[in-house]
C-alpha cells in the first residue's frame, strides 16, 4: 500500500483545521499564485532525479494546461473500484517555486485552498507533510524548514489517492493546485481558531484561543470592545441577517499585533411545528440552485471575481439559496454569500456514487449491507468524520450557511451517520442534510430534513399532504436542465409556495460544465484516454458555460420572482412572496395590451407585507380583442432594478376577423396527371400529387419553397426526448415507430371546386402507419389557402413530439414577425418567462446553441406570422411557430455545434402543438398534460400572400 492509499492516515503534519481568515495587522499574506515550474510524470513511481520542468500558471487544472486530458464521468469511477487502491501507474505533477524569505522572526504557514487529489509538500528538499481532500483547506507550518533568502517549495500532486474514492462527483475529473495557494507570516504564539455565533438574535458570542482584543463594529461605529478569550456582545436593536437583507456587523479580533476580521450576520435557524425552516422565526422558501465550480476554460478554477459574479448572477435570477454541490466551495464564496444574501447548503466533499456500479452482476442499488462501501466500512470512519470536521471548522462563522450536508450519493451507513452526528454535535445552530438517508428510508435524529431529488410533481404533492412526512421536505435537486429543459419549474416552485412543509429546493444546476476548445464546447468523450465517459450529461445548467441564459434560466427567474399575480374581476391581485420584505418601497410597473397595442402602462406602489396579497385596479381591462388581452407586471426594486416580469392572459372576447371568402373560380385551377396548379394574378401554387403537398409556391413570380412541404410528427430529439429514442427512432435496434424517417403515403387526392383533399398516412420506415389524415386545401380568390388537417393517430402510437407542417423556404427569407409567445423560445412546460405580443426576429437569431444541437426556437400561441415580405400564416386558434436555419435532419445529426453544416434554406414549422420537455434525462418525464396524446387531431390555419396581390 502506498502512503496515499491509506484511509486511516490521510494527512501528515497538516495543521489542525481552523476557521478561514486572512490575518492582517503585522501578519503578511504572500500569494504563491502565478508562475510555477512544473513537471508532469505519467508514472509517479518513476520520477527521474532531474525531471524536465516547464512552466505552469497556478491555480489551474493541469489537464487544461496541456498535460493529460480531461475526463468527464458521472457515476463510473475513472479507475477500478478496488478500494483503497488506486492504479499502480499514477501520474504526478511536480510543482516548484522559489520564495524569498526576509527574516525568520515570525511563523510561516503554507495554505492550499484546493489541491486535487492530494499533495506532498517539501521545502528545501525536506519533507514537510501530506494532505488530501481536494476541496478542503490544508495548512502546513513551514517555519522550521525555511532559511533567510531563497527557499524552494516543492509540491507533488498525485492524480489519484484514497480520497478519490470519496470524490466521485458528476464532473470533469481534473487535477492540480486549483485554488489559491499562499504563505501566511504570523507572530509566534498567534491565535488559531475563532468561533463566532449569535444567540437569541441579540447576542454575538466570540470564542478564540488567546486573550485577544475583540471589537464589534456596526459599519464604522464601535459597539463594544472586550479583552477576552470568550465573550459576548449584546446588541440593542439588533439588525438581523437574512438573504433578502443581509445585514452584517464586523468583528475585529486582535492579538499580538495580528488582526482577524470576521463579518457577522445575526440570525437564527429553526424548524417550526409545521415543518417549515425558520430564519429569525419566519418561514423561508429555499429558491435554490446547485452550484459546481466550473469555468469554460479553466475547469474547476474560478477567480474570486468570477465567484462573486456567479453569485450575483444567481441573485439576478431571483434565487436565494445555493447548494454547493458536491463539495465545499472556495472560502471566499461564503464571504460573498454572507454579503449578497444567499442561504447556503454546504456540502462535504463526499460522493461515492460509483460503488453502485462496482459489481457488473449486481443490481444498481445502494447495497449498504455490504461493507464494501466507504459509508459502511469501519476503516473509513476516520476519514469521513475528518471531512465533516474540516468542512465545519473552516466555514462555521458564516451567516449564510444554514445547513450542513454530509455529501451526495454516498449511501447511508455508520460513517455517514457519524458525519451527521458530528455536524449536529459541533453545531446545534444549523440544520443537517443527507439525501441518501432520506432515499434509503433511514431516519436519523442527526438529520433535520427529508431531502430527495427529482420527484414528480404528483409525488411531491403527495408527500406534502402526507403527515407521516414529519420533517421539512427539501429537494436538494429538482428539474434537470439538460439541453432544452427543464420542464415544470413553475409548477415545482408553486408547490414550494403552497405547502408550508415543502421548504423549497435547488434546481439542477447552475451552469453547463462543457469546456471550450477551439471555438466549440466539448463534453465527455471528446478527449483521448477517456476510458469511461458520460457524454454531455454535465451540460445541464440553466445557463450555458458562458453564463448566457437558456430558456430554463428565464423561466427560473420568473418562477423565483417574489410575486405572483392574478386577476379578480376588474382588479389585479398581487401576492408578495418575499419572506421578510414588504413591497412598500418596491414599484410594480404594468402594461395592459390589447393584441400588440399597449392600452395602459402605469406604476403602482403596494405596501404588501411578506406572504400577503393586495390588489390594484387598472383604469380598464378591455374585454374584446382580436388576439388577446394581456397584462405584464414588472417588479422594480427600491434601487430601480427590474427583478423580473410576469405576464398573464386576461380573459376577453375574441373578435373574429372577417376574411375575404370569395372562392377562387375553376378557371384558375388546372388538374394535370401529376399536379394541381392554382394560378391567378400575383400567385401560383402547385400541389404535387405524388407527394400530396405543395412543391411550389410562387408569389408575384418568386418561388418561395426550397423544397416541398411535408407533414411530420418528429422534432430533432432534445436530450430529454432521448429516453424515447427507442420509441421514435431507428437509432437503436429496438422496434420503435421510426418516425425520424417518416414516409407519407398518399392514398387519394380529389379536387372539387376550390378544394383539394388529400388522403394519406404517415409511417416510419419498416413500420405500420401510425397516423392517417385527411388534408384539405381550400383556395380563395385573394390567394389565401385555408388548410385543414384531420389526423387520426393509431391507438398504439406513442405520444407525438409535435404535429404539423414543415415548410422549407428559400434562404433569402430570413426575417419574420409573429404575434404569439416570445421573445424567447418556449414549450408547454417552459412558458412563464414569455409574453404574448408581437415580435420580430430572424432565422439566425432563433438558434439556441445547446451543446448537442437539438430542437429549439418554438413559439407557442402564435396567431399569425409573416415570413419575409411574402408569406403569411394565420390561425383562428393558434399554432406553434418554429423558424430555423437548419433542417430537422441537420440538427438531429449534429453532435456538436460545429457539425450542423451550412444553412441552405429557412425551415419553417407550423405545428398544431409541440410536446414539453420534462426532465427525463434524469428526473421525471414530460407530464401527461404536456404531451400530444390526442388520437384525433383537427388543425386549421391559413397560408396567404403577405401583401394583397390582386
Ligand atoms: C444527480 C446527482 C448530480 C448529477 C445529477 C445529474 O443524481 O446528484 O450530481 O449527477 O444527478 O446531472
Ligand atoms: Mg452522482
Amino acid at each position: 500500500m502506498r502512503f496515499y492509499e491509506n484511509p486511516q492516515k490521510t494527512s501528515e503534519n497538516r495543521e489542525r483545521s481552523r476557521a478561514y481568515y486572512i490575518p492582517t495587522g503585522i501578519s503578511e499574506f504572500i500569494s504563491l499564485n502565478g508562475e510555477w515550474k512544473f513537471a508532469y510524470i505519467e508514472n509517479s513511481d518513476l520520477v527521474d532525479e532531474n525531471p524536465r520542468f516547464e512552466k505552469i500558471n497556478v491555480p489551474s487544472c493541469w489537464q487544461l494546461k496541456g498535460y493529460d486530458n480531461p475526463n468527464y464521468t458521472n457515476i463510473n469511477f475513472p479507475f477500478p473500484c478496488d478500494m483503497p487502491y488506486v492504479p499502480n501507474v499514477n501520474p504526478v505533477g511536480i510543482y516548484k517555486k522559489d520564495v524569498e524569505i526576509a527574516d525568520l522572526d515570525m511563523k510561516y504557514y503554507l495554505v492550499f485552498e484546493g489541491v486535487s487529489s492530494c499533495a506532498e509538500l517539501y521545502v528545501n528538499g525536506k519533507y514537510v507533510g501530506f494532505t488530501q481532500g481536494s476541496h478542503l483547506m490544508s495548512e502546513f507550518d513551514l517555519t522550521k524548514y525555511l532559511t533567510v533568502g531563497e527557499n524552494e517549495i516543492l509540491v507533488k500532486v498525485y492524480k489519484w489517492c484514497v480520497g478519490s474514492y470519496l470524490e466521485d462527483q458528476d464532473m470533469f475529473r481534473l487535477n492540480g493546485i486549483f485554488r489559491n495557494v499562499y504563505i501566511l507570516k504570523r507572530p509566534f504564539g498567534h491565535m488559531r481558531d475563532v468561533n463566532v455565533r449569535t444567540k437569541n438574535n441579540d447576542t454575538i458570542t466570540v470564542k478564540t484561543d488567546r486573550y485577544a482584543n475583540i471589537r464589534l463594529y456596526d459599519g464604522n461605529t464601535l459597539l463594544g470592545e472586550k479583552h477576552a478569550r470568550e465573550c459576548e456582545f449584546k446588541l440593542t436593536e439588533p439588525k438581523l441577517w437574512n438573504a433578502e437583507c443581509p445585514y452584517l456587523y464586523t468583528l475585529e479580533i486582535e492579538y499580538k499585533g495580528e488582526l482577524i476580521t470576521q463579518r457577522v450576520g445575526v440570525r437564527d435557524i429553526s424548524v417550526s411545528h409545521k415543518n417549515e425552516i425558520l430564519v429569525n422565526g419566519k418561514p423561508i422558501t429555499i429558491k435554490g440552485v446547485n452550484h459546481h465550480d466550473v469555468h469554460p476554460k479553466n475547469g474547476w478554477c474560478l477567480t474570486d471575481e468570477e465567484i462573486y459574479e456567479d453569485i450575483k448572477r444567481i441573485k439576478d435570477i431571483n434565487a436565494n439559496s445555493i447548494r454547493t454541490s458536491h463539495y465545499p466551495p472556495s472560502p471566499k464564496f461564503l464571504d460573498y454569500c454572507d454579503e449578497l444574501g444567499i442561504y447556503v447548503i454546504l456540502e462535504a466533499d463526499n460522493e461515492t456514487h460509483g460503488f453502485i456500479y462496482r459489481d457488473p452482476t449486481d443490481k444498481y442499488v445502494y447495497d449498504m449491507e455490504e461493507n464494501e462501501w466507504p459509508a459502511t466500512n469501519p476503516d473509513w470512519l476516520k476519514e469521513h468524520i475528518e471531512r465533516a470536521e474540516r468542512t465545519y471548522t473552516r466555514d462555521k462563522n458564516h451567516a449564510s450557511v444554514i445547513m450542513w450536508s454530509v455529501g451526495n450519493e454516498c449511501g447511508y451507513g455508520a460513517n455517514i451517520e457519524a458525519m451527521a452526528e458530528y455536524f449536529k454535535a459541533a453545531d446545534g445552530t444549523r440544520l443537517v442534510h443527507s439525501e441518501s438517508a432520506s432515499l434509503l428510508g433511514k431516519k436519523s435524529d442527526n438529520v433535520s430534513v427529508y431531502s430527495r431529488m427529482y420527484p414528480s410533481i404528483d409525488e411531491l404533492e403527495k408527500w406534502a399532504k402526507d403527515d407521516s412526512y414529519d420533517q421539512p421536505i427539501f429537494l436538494c435537486e429538482y428539474c434537470l436542465s439538460q439541453g432544452n429543459g427543464a420542464g415544470d419549474i413553475w409548477e415545482y416552485v408553486n408547490l414550494f409556495l403552497k405547502y408550508p412543509k415543502l421548504v423549497g429546493g435547488c434546481i439542477w444546476q447552475w451552469a453547463d460544465h462543457g469546456l471550450d476548445r477551439d471555438g466549440e464546447v466539448t463534453y465527455g468523450g471528446d478527449y483521448d484516454g477517456e476510458l469511461v465517459n458520460s457524454g454531455a450529461f454535465c451540460c445541464n445548467g440553466v445557463v450555458f458555460n458562458d453564463r448566457s441564459y437558456k430558456a430554463a434560466a428565464h423561466e427560473l427567474k420568473a418562477a423565483y420572482l417574489p410575486i405572483r399575480i392574478r386577476r379578480e374581476k376588474d382588479e389585479i391581485v398581487v401576492t408578495n412572496h418575499f419572506d421578510f420584505t414588504s413591497l412598500k418601497d418596491y414599484t410594480l410597473k404594468y402594461e395592459i395590451r390589447v393584441d400588440e397595442v399597449s392600452v395602459e402602462t402605469d406604476t403602482v406602489k403596494l405596501s404588501i407585507p411578506p406572504r400577503r396579497s393586495l390588489r390594484f385596479k387598472p383604469k380598464r381591462i378591455p374585454n374584446i380583442c382580436s388576439y388577446g388581452v394581456n397584462i405584464d407586471v414588472t417588479l422594480i426594486s427600491p434601487e430601480g432594478k427590474e427583478l423580473g416580469t410576469l405576464s398573464e392572459k386576461l380573459s376577453a372576447r375574441v373578435y373574429k376577423k372577417e376574411r375575404a371568402k370569395d372562392p377562387i373560380s375553376a378557371e384558375y385551377i388546372t388538374d394535370s396527371a401529376n399536379y394541381i396548379t392554382v394560378k391567378s394574378k400575383g400567385f401560383e401554387y402547385r400541389l404535387n400529387k405524388t407527394l400530396g403537398n405543395f412543391d411550389s409556391i410562387k408569389i408575384k413570380g418568386k418561388e418561395l419553397l426550397y423544397a416541398p412541404i411535408k407533414i411530420g410528427a418528429y422534432r430533432p430529439l432534445m436530450e430529454n426526448d432521448l429516453v424515447m429514442a427507442d420509441v421514435y427512432t431507428t437509432k437503436t435496434e429496438a422496434r420503435g415507430f421510426n418516425i425520424n424517417h417518416t414516409f407519407n403515403n398518399v392514398r387519394k387526392i380529389s379536387l372539387k371546386e376550390n378544394v383539394i383533399t388529400v388522403y394519406g398516412v404517415l409511417a416510419g420506415v419498416s413500420r405500420k402507419p401510425f397516423l392517417s389524415y385527411v388534408l384539405k386545401y381550400t383556395f380563395f380568390k385573394n390567394g389565401r389557402i385555408k388548410t385543414d388537417i384531420h389526423a387520426s393517430v393509431v391507438e398504439k402510437a406513442p405520444w407525438l413530439l409535435r404535429f404539423g407542417f414543415e415548410i422549407p423556404l428559400i434562404k433569402d427569407i430570413q426575417s419574420f414577425e409573429y404575434y404569439g409567445l416570445g421573445p424567447y423560445e418556449n414549450l408547454p412546460d417552459i412558458c412563464h418567462h414569455v409574453r404574448e405580443d408581437k415580435f420580430k426576429s430572424n432565422a439566425k437569431n432563433e438558434y439556441v446553441n445547446y451543446v448537442i444541437p437539438q430542437d429549439h426556437g418554438n413559439h407557442m400561441g402564435v396567431k399569425y406570422a409573416e415570413l419575409g415580405k411574402e408569406l403569411r400564416f394565420e390561425a383562428d386558434s393558434s399554432f406553434v411557430l418554429n423558424v430555423s436555419q437548419y433542417s430537422i435532419e441537420q440538427i438531429d445529426r449534429a453532435k456538436h455545434q460545429n457539425e450542423l453544416g451550412t444553412p441552405y434554406a429557412t425551415h419553417v414549422r407550423i405545428d398544431y402543438k409541440v410536446s414539453g420537455t420534462g426532465s427525463s434525462s434524469c428526473g421525471p418525464w414530460v407530464r401527461e398534460c404536456f404531451r400530444i396524446t390526442e388520437k384525433d387531431i383537427k388543425f386549421s390555419f391559413n397560408m396567404l400572400p403577405a401583401k394583397p396581390v390582386n
